[in-house]
């Protein structure tokens, strides 16, 4: 992470001889900046008198949500802000280090210490409209400006509408484009159809070269990684070309959902030698971890939908730009224009989410860096596709761009033994991590990805089948190890095993809670039965017939839950007793192990079903990486 000392700690001489109490210019650290988001340490805070005229001293921004602006009486021109977006100079230059010829420092003021971004609001220091100038979003503008080191920042509606608003501002007819095969795949389907519909020549490179074709388990490459490097090298380079017509080259790095890095500062290189703008799509390493500025780019994207605001309550994009030049006034008006921006709610939302960031992401990183190391050594695990783990094969390029060369982000995927089945049912076992798409927020989410981008798309993505794509959040690391352990070992606890007041209450005997605990457990097994049904899972389901036991037979199999129901699919009855796996292909010892342990049980359906289907006996008892429920 940044590193925290005193970089700044130079003194006005003048200053310090009127105003003793204010004679270090020392600049607040990212630290600050981002905790007082939108407040003290940008002085854009009310309290302080800055930017808004606030009176009331309140520490927090307050929400403008109005959509025009009265002008001056006499002149009927906008007003004069009391102060514009600003970005605290040193914050850039001690904490961030962008190049100085970044940076357009205009007019000092007051204080000596902050840079008035003239380009930050559409139309600086004044306010006519809401769609180009809204005070709210202005404030976040400044807070991601100022750390990822840019002249400024301009918010969308999404991080597709950031992506949009580039690909507007920067392609043109006769144009070519330069996009990474392996990144996230909406944008770069986006850019693939707008460059198809403006007649501009669309070019994919591959930064994926021999040594990662490792993780796709394939025969090791036996080139060198100077040789290997020499490869990306040159296939940016021929997709570039040299006539002049490539505008931008997009990098994401690492790479959704493989997590392929990118060496930023090489492909500017290539790219600046001809002529194209490089945007970095920083979404998953963010400023925390990883400068782009600093490494060469011209802009930088965000979906703020994920770490900037990291609460998974906001969908918003930013685009921030190191040179204040034609091209960021071509974003920020396609932005004016298009109408692509964010409400002043949700900007005031991210501003809050973004006090947090810097705590979020530090912890984001460590639990990341001890789940890749637990389940790269995992037996059911092929391999776990993490750039800070020394076995990656981007490894040393992660850590010379990290921006103190220990953060890695908070995003991996592994690669699961057993193919699909196996990755998905690995999904569903888990009770922690939640099955859902998107990353970055508090909550640790588990994606299999190839559905999703599958779905999208409406093919197959090239996601591998085996891979779940993993977003750590902020729970307990070792909740989160063991609960994907036991998934990956075909394990399945009980929902009201994760709750312990109901199960606490269980065990003093309250009959009441524990009756609450087991219908919780019915109704949650109920929904995962109903969606597996959707999705045709099970062909059709059998209810197992218990007299006088007292213990329950229940739990049977994952996604078919439903008290004693046994579910069956295509291929196999499943059914978890007591919490040993069994599945209907081999021998018959079921039903016999079945009726031993519980006298009253009555299998008559059961075993019609497996009657039916003459390739399906009783009894395997599976071993517990495969018995995990996916009952196929
Ligand atoms: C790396 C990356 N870039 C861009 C986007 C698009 O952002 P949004 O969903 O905010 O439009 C996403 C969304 O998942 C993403 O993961």
């Amino acid at each position: 992470m940044v590193d925290p000392g005193d970089g700044g700690g130079e003194v006005a001489p003048n200053k310090a001889a009127s105003h003793p109490a204010r004679m270090s210019t020392r600049a607040p650290r990212v630290d600050t900046v981002i905790a007082q988001a939108g407040g003290v340490a940008l002085g854009i805070c009310p309290g302080r008198g800055a930017n808004h005229g606030d009176t009331t001293g309140s520490v927090i921004p307050p929400i403008y949500p109005s959509t025009t602006y009265a002008r001056d009486p006499e002149t009927y021109l906008p007003r004069p802000l009391m102060g514009a977006a600003r970005v605290p100079n040193r914050v850039v230059e001690t904490a961030i280090d962008a190049p100085a010829s970044n940076r357009r420092e205009v007019a000092d003021d007051d204080r000596g210490r902050f840079t008035t971004v003239a380009s930050a609001p559409a139309h600086p220091g004044k306010n006519v409209y809401a769609r180009p100038d809204n005070p709210t979003y202005v404030q976040a503008e400044a807070v991601i400006a100022a750390l990822d080191g840019g002249v400024g920042c301009a918010l969308f509606s999404s991080g597709m509408a950031a992506a949009c608003g580039l690909a507007t501002a920067l392609l043109k007819h006769g144009d070519r484009c330069v996009f990474p095969r392996h990144s996230y795949f909406a944008c770069r389907e986006y850019f693939r159809q707008h460059c198809a519909r403006i007649g501009c020549e669309f070019r994919l490179y591959d930064c994926r070269k021999g040594k990662l074709q490792t993780h796709s388990n394939e025969a090791a490459d036996p080139r060198t990684d100077e040789e290997l490097w020499r490869t990306e090298g040159s296939a940016v380079e021929a997709a570039v070309g040299a006539d002049g017509k490539t505008k931008l080259v997009w990098i994401e790095t690492p790479a959704n959902p493989t997590w392929d890095v990118t060496d930023v500062r090489r492909v500017c290189d290539i790219a600046h030698a001809f002529g194209a703008s490089v945007c970095v799509d920083n979404t998953v390493l963010t400023p925390l971890c990883c400068a782009p500025i600093r490494l060469g780019a011209d802009f930088v994207m965000h979906s703020a939908t994920k770490y900037l605001n990291g609460h998974s309550d906001v969908v918003a994009g930013a685009v921030v730009a190191a040179v204040d030049d034609e091209r960021w006034g071509a974003v920020k008006s396609a932005r004016a224009m298009n109408g692509g921006i964010l409400g002043s709610f949700e900007a005031w939302l991210l501003l809050r989410g973004m006090r947090t960031l810097h705590v979020r992401v530090r912890r984001q990183c460590e639990s990341a860096a001890y789940l890749a190391k637990r389940l790269a050594a995992h037996k059911n695990v092929s391999v776990c596709l993490y750039q800070g783990l020394a076995s990656h094969p981007g490894h040393d390029v992660a850590t010379a761009q990290s921006i103190d060369g220990a953060s890695f982000g908070g995003m991996m995927s592994i690669r699961v033994k057993g193919g699909a089945d196996a990755a998905k049912s690995v999904c569903g076992l888990c009770k922690i991590w939640v099955p859902a798409t998107s990353l970055g927020g508090v909550e640790s989410l588990i994606e299999h990805r190839a559905t999703l981008e599958g779905g999208c798309l409406g093919g197959d993505s090239g996601v591998p089948d085996d891979l779940l794509r993993l977003s750590v959040g902020l729970e307990d690391p070792e909740d989160l190890w063991i609960d994907l352990k036991e998934a990956l070992e075909g394990k399945k606890r009980k929902d009201s095993d994760y709750f312990p007041d109901l199960a606490g209450a269980k065990s003093d005997g309250d009959a009441a809670a524990g009756a609450a605990a087991a219908e919780f457990d019915r109704k949650r097994k109920a929904e995962s039965a109903a969606i597996a049904g959707k999705r045709g899972h099970y062909r059709d389901r059998v209810r197992v017939a218990v007299h006088g036991v007292g213990a329950p037979v229940g739990n049977v199999c994952r996604r078919g839950c439903a008290g004693r129901d046994v579910p069956v699919s295509d291929k196999s009855v499943h059914a978890k007793v007591k919490g040993l796996s069994y599945c209907a292909r081999s021998d018959g010892a079921f039903p016999d192990w079945l009726r031993a342990r519980f006298p009253g049980i009555r299998l008559d359906d059961v075993e019609a079903a497996v009657a039916a289907r003459p390739e399906l006996r009783w009894g395997e008892r599976l071993p517990p990486a495969t018995a995990n429920g996916g009952g196929e």
